[in-house]
């Protein structure tokens, strides 16, 4: 279980502040599929790097199985995003000159595991992929989809207790996209959070739960409120 509140994120640009989170409320279920809307500049991707530990908010909780994410010191910080956090995020991108198979091993030789326990998780986690067979391929060698796949398990390979996408279909076709999508939805069977931003509501089907976020702050639809009725 994730539970943010009264979570507040303001980022000091010199002399001008940006309130990007305005006091978010959330609960998010082990074992669920988050699907995170609202408009660009709302706040979903800030929300996104709280919860990764990436960041850390200006005022309100994160509760994460219990742990408080404020109280982590930064080396703290680091480890638990090691260890319980799988991303998909566009931004993080693999490194050209190392294969599928180094790319998704990588994040386990920083956290200090083995070669060959690194390589046989990233061997499985292509597997599950389905991109066992393109392991030596680079990336400038591997289609959009099959690239996005790569980072689906590049997530996995930790065995993370959440994943947490933005925007992991912006690229790809809608087939590629769907499939990527049902690729995540399989790992909340696993007992694992899913939490993806989008900007396509196609995206959601029933028992997803929805939530939207405008100005910093969860609200109960996106429809615009008529203005100028009193
Ligand atoms: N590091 C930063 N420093 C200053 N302002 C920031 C920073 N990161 C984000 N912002 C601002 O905070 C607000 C929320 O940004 P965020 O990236 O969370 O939006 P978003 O909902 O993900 O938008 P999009 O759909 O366009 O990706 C925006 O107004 C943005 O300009
Ligand atoms: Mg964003």
């Amino acid at each position: 279980m994730i539970s943010l509140l009264g979570v507040e994120k303001t980022y000091q640009r010199g002399a001008n502040q940006v309130h990007a989170l305005r006091g978010l409320d959330l609960e998010i279920a082990s074992s669920e599929f988050t699907i995170i809307m609202g408009p660009s500049g709302s706040g979903k991707s800030t929300l996104l790097h709280l919860v990764g530990c990436l960041d850390t908010p200006s005022a309100g909780q994160i509760l994460f199985e219990g742990t408080d994410l404020v109280q982590l010191s930064s080396t703290q910080r680091a480890e638990f995003r090691r260890r319980r956090i799988g991303f998909i995020f566009q931004r993080f991108n693999q490194i050209p000159n190392l294969s599928a198979q180094e790319n998704v091993e990588l994040p386990l030789l920083l956290s200090g595991a083995p070669r060959r326990q690194a390589h046989e998780q990233a061997r499985s986690a292509l597997r599950q992929v389905g991109l066992a067979e393109r392991s030596s391929h680079r990336p400038s060698e591997l289609s959009g989809g099959e690239l996005q796949r790569v980072t689906v398990a590049r997530a996995l390979v930790n065995n993370p207790d959440a994943i947490l996408a933005d925007e992991p279909t912006g690229n790809l076709d809608m087939e590629t996209g769907d499939q990527v999508i049902s690729m995540l939805r399989h790992l909340k069977d696993e007992g694992r959070a899913c939490i993806v931003v989008t900007h396509n509501p196609e995206l959601a089907i029933p028992g997803d739960s929805l939530v939207y976020v405008r100005d910093g702050k969860r609200v109960d639809s996106l429809f615009r409120e008529e203005k100028g009725r009193h």
